[in-house]
């Protein structure tokens, strides 16, 4: 059987860095676990741009909808903020997302023993916690028509319209159900179903996709905002929280935050399934380019090698190779590695970038 393929973009600032960590560990699944990938690189953001006068060459978009996952590391940062909005580095990103249908977009909040007193909780509200947003991303009232703003009478008025289709439902909720089905068994579905139509038709399409397809996963619904407080004062309750873009867009912000630092969050936006079965798939860390830190060494690479991981469980179907990544990036933490961004209030002396790579691979060994 052909290799799985990877197109990797590590993009602009800490992008090509952090990924430089993470390509070391790819070439370690090919050595040692026998798991070897066909990796082809190229540009997206600030450094296609310096190449191409775009931010996603028309070559690079083709080889990404052709690839079994796409790897990205960041894009932007201070010299390109005067470019002009259409060629901006975020545009290659947002067509790299829109061209391949992405509309599932994942964003563990995930809480490692080491890093619990890190938390702005209590260490044993998020102590072992291990949950997964799922956030609608292609639709809702971000996209909606009619928006604008106009005039009434004399005063503006400003207008966005939450619109969902029950077929972009259905796609979402079946993409939590699968991960459930790879995790712990339960979704738990926000809307707000008691003042939002859109809300009511996103319930009433869960349900219906549960039980067709899906009955042995264990299924509630929840109002979003009551959800926004759970998640402060019990978190470890869910297991895939899965809704729409705009209350996924501040829910999984505030998850993430339950588990500390910027550099250890990763992310997947997945889309349909192609031909092979796989999803179209993009993995990359939730941080951006970090110009502050940029070509220093002091950039957590964990982010980018967390979303490695989330490729190995959803694109390539080697859950254990994933937990085995984890559990390597469990014990350096435990054995006190720190990357500065993860030292605390009480200081010590930080690690660099390629040594947190070092650790992590001789704890993989
Ligand atoms: P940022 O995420 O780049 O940085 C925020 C802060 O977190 C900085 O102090 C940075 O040093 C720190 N940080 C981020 N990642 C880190 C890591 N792996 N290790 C250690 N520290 C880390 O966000 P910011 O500063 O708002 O944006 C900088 C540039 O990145 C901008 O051009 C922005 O447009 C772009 N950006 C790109 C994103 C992407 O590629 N997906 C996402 C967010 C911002
Ligand atoms: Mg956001």
């Amino acid at each position: 059987m052909a290799n799985p393929t990877l197109l990797i973009l590590a993009g602009d600032g800490i992008g090509p860095e952090v990924m430089a960590e993470v390509k070391r560990i790819i070439t370690w699944y090919g050595d040692k676990r026998d798991m070897p990938f066909d990796v082809t690189e190229d540009l997206v953001g600030g450094c296609a741009y310096d190449k191409h006068g775009t931010p996603l060459h028309d070559d690079t978009m083709a080889k990404a909808q052709e690839v079994d996952a796409v790897l990205l590391g960041a894009v932007g940062g201070p010299a390109y903020d005067d470019l002009d909005f259409s060629v901006k580095p975020e545009r290659g990103l947002l067509r790299l997302r829109k061209e391949m249908d992405l509309f599932s977009n994942l964003r563990p909040a995930q809480c490692f023993d080491a890093l619990a007193d890190f938390s702005s909780l209590k260490r044993e509200i998020v102590a072992g916690l291990d949950i997964m947003i799922v956030r609608e991303l292609t639709s809702g009232v971000y996209f909606g028509e009619p928006r604008g703003i106009h005039t009434e009478g004399n005063e503006r008025v400003g207008v966005n319209t939450q619109r969902y289709t029950e077929s972009e439902i259905a796609r979402v909720a079946r993409s939590a159900f699968e991960l459930a089905r790879r995790r712990n068994n339960r979704v738990c579905s926000m809307e707000k179903a008691n003042v939002m139509e859109s809300g009511v038709l996103w319930r009433q399409v869960v349900t219906e996709v549960h039980a067709k397809d899906y009955a042995d996963v264990e299924l509630s619904h929840m109002y979003a905002d009551n959800g926004a407080m759970q998640l402060v004062r019990n978190p470890k309750q869910f297991d895939v929280i899965v809704t729409d873009n705009l209350f996924g867009d501040l829910l999984s912000d505030a998850a993430a935050m339950l588990t500390g630092s910027l550099g250890m969050l990763p992310s997947a936006s997945l889309g349909l399934p192609m031909a092979n079965g796989r999803p179209k798939a993009l993995y990359e860390p939730v941080h951006g380019s970090a110009p502050d830190i940029t070509g220093q060494g002091k950039a957590n690479p964990i982010a980018c090698i967390l979303s490695f991981a989330m490729a190995l469980r959803y694109s390539f179907d080697a859950g254990s190779e994933a937990d085995r990544l984890e559990a390597a990036v469990e014990k350096v933490l435990a054995d006190g590695a720190r990357t500065a961004d993860l030292l605390g209030p009480e200081g010590g002396s930080p690690i660099s970038t390629t040594q947190m790579g070092d650790a992590i691979l001789a704890a993989l060994d």
